[in-house]
Order: C-alpha cells, then sequence, then structure tokens
C-alpha cells in the first residue's frame, strides 16, 4: 500500500515535539510567536501542498501571518511548468536575500517542482547561499526534520528526493479560505506528455483512498465550504492504482450524495479518459458544477500524436458532442498550447478551427516553453519566438470573440454566484463565479462574502458578467 499516515512516521513526531518545545520557549521569552508564510507559485495542487505546508507549520508551533517580511519561516512553493514559472520563483528568492539580512534568524526554506529537478537544486545551492533549506515534492511531509536539522547542524539541508513517491495522509490543513476548498484526491502524473515537466516532478499516479476523500468532502460541507475543488493531474485516472474498485465516477457519485448547499468542481481531465459514464454521473447532478475542464492542448493531429497526448480531434470532439447532448448548458474550458516543436501554420489553423467549432467559454493559452529532460525540448524544428508570440496573439483575439458571444446570452438571465467580496481589480464593486467559472461583478455587501447571491445579469464582456442583486 503506497499511503501512510504521518502521524504513524515515529521519527516525525520526535522532530515535531522538539520544534513545538523550541517554538513554545520563544514564545515565553518574547511574548511572540514565530510566524510562518508560504509564497506560491503554479497550479492549485501546489496551492493545496502550501496549505498543507502551513498546516504543518501551525502544528509545529508556528502562527500564519499575512506578509513575508513577518515571518520567521519563509517558504517559496516553486513551479517548473515553464520557463517564466521558474523564473518568477528566483526572482522572488532573490527578492528575499534582504529579509534575512534583516532578520538572521528567519528561516528560508524552498520546495515544490523546481527544486525537484538536480540542475536547479544546483542553482539554488550556488547562487542562492542564503537559503537554508531545500525539499523537493516527494518530501512535503519531511518539513519538521528539515527545520530541524538546520537549526540543529547549522548547515543548509537538502533533503534528498524519496525512492519512491507515498501518498501522505495526517497532514494538517491550514486552509486560506473559508467558503471554496481545494481536495487533492490524487498525485502525480503517467501520462509523459512530451512537452511536460510534471511526471518527472512529481512522480507517478497515486490516489488517495476513496474514504479519506468523502471524510474531508464531508467535513468540509458541515464547516460550511459551498464550493470543493476536487484536485489531480488527472482525476479521471483516479482510482487505477487502487486496491478498492472506485473509479472518478464512481467518486463523485458517491461525494455528490453528501448532504449540504455545495457544488464539487474538478480539475484536470484529460481527454483520453473522459468516459460516458462520467458526463452520465455529472447529468443532472445538484451537486457538480457545469462545468468541463477538458485540455485539448492542439486541434492538429500530427501535433496531438508529437506531444503524446494518446486521442485525435475526433475523440475529443465526440466527448464534446457527448457532453453538450446530456448537458446541453455545460460550461466547456480548455488548454492551449502555442508553438509546440514543428507546429506548421497549418496546424496552428486547425487549432483555430476547432475553437470555432468547439466555441469553449474561455481558454488557458501558453507559449510552449521547452523543458530541460523531457522529449520536446530535444525535437528539431523548435519555433522562432516571433512567430509563437503572433500565433498567440490570433488566438487570444478570436477567443475573445468567441468568450463574448458565449456570454451574451447570458445577459437577462439571474445567475446564481458565489461571492468572494470587494473585487481585487475593482474595489468598487463585489465579484463572484458561477458554478461555470464565470467572474461575475455587482454590487454587494459585506454580508454575501462565502455566500450563494442571485444576480441579474445586465452587460457581458468576453471575460466577465456584471449585474445587480435580485431584490
Ligand atoms: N494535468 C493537466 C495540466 C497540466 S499543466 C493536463 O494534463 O491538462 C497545465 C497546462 O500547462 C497544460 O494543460 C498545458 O497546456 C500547459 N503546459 C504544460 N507544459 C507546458 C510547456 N512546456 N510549455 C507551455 N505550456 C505547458
Ligand atoms: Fe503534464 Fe500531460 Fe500529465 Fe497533464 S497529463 S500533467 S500535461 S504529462
Ligand atoms: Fe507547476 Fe508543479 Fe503544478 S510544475 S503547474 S506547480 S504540478
Amino acid at each position: 500500500m503506497n499511503v501512510k499516515d504521518v502521524n504513524l512516521l515515529t521519527e516525525n513526531q520526535e522532530y515535531i515535539k522538539r520544534l513545538r518545545a523550541w517554538n513554545e520557549d520563544c514564545e515565553k521569552q518574547t511574548g511572540k510567536r514565530r510566524g510562518v508564510f508560504v509564497t506560491t507559485f503554479g497550479c492549485q495542487q501546489n496551492e493545496a501542498d502550501s496549505e498543507k505546508l502551513t498546516g504543518f507549520a501551525v502544528s509545529l508551533g508556528y502562527v500564519p501571518v499575512g506578509s513575508p517580511e513577518e515571518a520567521d519561516l519563509l517558504l517559496v512553493n516553486t513551479c517548473a511548468i515553464r520557463e517564466h514559472a521558474e523564473q518568477k520563483a528566483l526572482s522572488t528568492i532573490g527578492q528575499y536575500k534582504h529579509l534575512k539580512a534583516k532578520n538572521p534568524q528567519m528561516l528560508l526554506g524552498v520546495c515544490g517542482c523546481m527544486v525537484t529537478q538536480e540542475h536547479r537544486v544546483n542553482d539554488i545551492k550556488f547562487r542562492y547561499p542564503y537559503v537554508d533549506f531545500v525539499f523537493g515534492t516527494s518530501s512535503l511531509h519531511r518539513l519538521p526534520q528539515v527545520i530541524c536539522d538546520k537549526l540543529e547542524k547549522g548547515k543548509r539541508v537538502y533533503c534528498p528526493e524519496e525512492k519512491e513517491y507515498l501518498v501522505y495522509e495526517g497532514i494538517p490543513i491550514h486552509r486560506e479560505n473559508s467558503y471554496r476548498a481545494w481536495v487533492s484526491i490524487m498525485y502525480g502524473c503517467n501520462n509523459f506528455c512530451s512537452y511536460c515537466i510534471v511526471p518527472y516532478v512529481r512522480g507517478r499516479e497515486r490516489s488517495r483512498p476513496s474514504d479519506a476523500i468523502y471524510h474531508e468532502v464531508k467535513a468540509l460541507v458541515e464547516e460550511g465550504y459551498r464550493d470543493i475543488t476536487l484536485l489531480g493531474q488527472n482525476v479521471n485516472s483516479y482510482g487505477k492504482d487502487l486496491e478498492e474498485t472506485c473509479d472518478f465516477a464512481d467518486l463523485i457519485a458517491r461525494l455528490s450524495e453528501i448532504e449540504g448547499d455545495y457544488k464539487l468542481h474538478f480539475m484536470t481531465s484529460h481527454p483520453k479518459d473522459a468516459t460516458h459514464k462520467l458526463i452520465d454521473v455529472m447529468t443532472g447532478n445538484k451537486h457538480i458544477a457545469n462545468h468541463f475542464h477538458l485540455p485539448l492542448q492542439s486541434g492538429s493531429d500530427g501535433i496531438l500524436h508529437k506531444m503524446n497526448r494518446r486521442y485525435d480531434t475526433e475523440k475529443y470532439l465526440g466527448i464534446v458532442s457527448y457532453m453538450r447532448e446530456k448537458m446541453p448548458d455545460v460550461a466547456i474550458t480548455t488548454d492551449i498550447i502555442v508553438g509546440f516543436p514543428g507546429e506548421t501554420e497549418e496546424d496552428f489553423e486547425a487549432t483555430l478551427s476547432i475553437l470555432e467549432r468547439v466555441k469553449f467559454d474561455m481558454i488557458y493559452s501558453f507559449i510552449y516553453s521547452p523543458r530541460k529532460g523531457t522529449p520536446a525540448a530535444e525535437m528539431e524544428d523548435q519555433i522562432a519566438p516571433e512567430v509563437q508570440k503572433k500565433r498567440f496573439e490570433r488566438l487570444l483575439a478570436l477567443q475573445n470573440g468567441i468568450s463574448l458571444e458565449k456570454n451574451l446570452p447570458f445577459v437577462g438571465k439571474t445567475v446564481r454566484v458565489l461571492c468572494d467580496g470587494v473585487s481585487k481589480t475593482n474595489e468598487e464593486m463585489y465579484s463572484g463565479r458561477t458554478e461555470e467559472g464565470k467572474i461575475v461583478f455587482f454590487e454587494g455587501e459585506e454580508c454575501d462574502k462565502g455566500n450563494f447571491v442571485m444576480i441579474n445579469i445586465k452587460r457581458a464582456e468576453a471575460f466577465a458578467l456584471y449585474g445587480e442583486k435580485k431584490k
């Protein structure tokens, strides 16, 4: 069994005890508890991991603080998906040098996907000598140990990757939000899409036992969480590695029987495993959001083959048409990579034409970024950056029109929105999201935050809807 309970790891208990005592001493002497802050890059999986890191630190006696400046334990949870993500993490680590200078007692740790690569560990080793410890994605459960080692031995700690990636249950979670929650249902990826670093930095697919997920979701619903997102790199291959017989469709069918006022979301699905059974479970289910995120990546069969995606456009379009037949209003969103090696003008136009055909509600588009160690990085015919950029802009221009076209029919309708409070981008308005993931702006009140509100839509733009609260 590849599941371990951190509470039963006896060596961890020792470290936890020592750190608690150390933090209690500090509180006694200074009257203040040491603070923890985690800076997160990357996907929702990483956000979820950061909530575990904070939760773990709290169980060691730290208190969460609101900024890196206030932290005595500062962690940078990194991403490696594209060059830009790595550069952002490195530059942030660079900026933290002055914090370390101001507060030499502060511990600075770097973790996550970027430092699960040897060449990046070496970068930290040689270019960022003030970083106290480094640990990769397989070693999250070792946080107490790396802190103890640093404190007791004084030297920098480079935690080696585990031989095997396991599922660790029992790490406390400090949730950032009191009404939206992430729940990891599986970790890792087996797909080895030729451009992607994830399988190298997150290990093979491993699913959490369905009972553990059920109890976590049930507790969240009971606590009043309204929006629960099930996370995995490829959620619809959930359960393939379990001894119990429970696939992803079975799992969400079971979870959606939990009573309460909530919606389940999930990401990400892989088209090769998107079954009719899953769509049948979603159909008419009041607890499952009317939204499907199904990354297409490219509209060219030749490119999909070179990407090792293991489906073609015919298969993809077949899933979309079954979904629309069963769930006519479903919002479908996707990911597209522009400028993959060897992408011709014709390949790119095939992507544009599938966008016009499917009419996605929204797309997340990315310029291809070569990742060291992946097959695509070694392919010939890498596309020139200016060509990539021009294609990227054409893609966005086309999709802006389509997104607007998809949003216009909402004008005059009333939608149910989970309110997030005052908008971060427009402080005069409140904002929230529909179950389809559409952003809605309206004049709200503080008591709306964290609750569902009914909004009459008055105006639509490509990326947002605007409305008034229903009287
Ligand atoms: N497991 C998910 C998401 C993985 S990462 C899936 O399979 O869809 C999120 C998105 O980042 C991917 O869907 C892909 O569109 C993009 N991506 C991954 N590697 C990339 C790379 N090397 N360059 C550009 N975009 C990339
Ligand atoms: Fe990466 Fe492909 Fe796995 Fe998604 S399915 S994480 S794109 S290898
Ligand atoms: Fe980035 Fe790792 Fe997620 S590479 S996208 S943080 S799985």
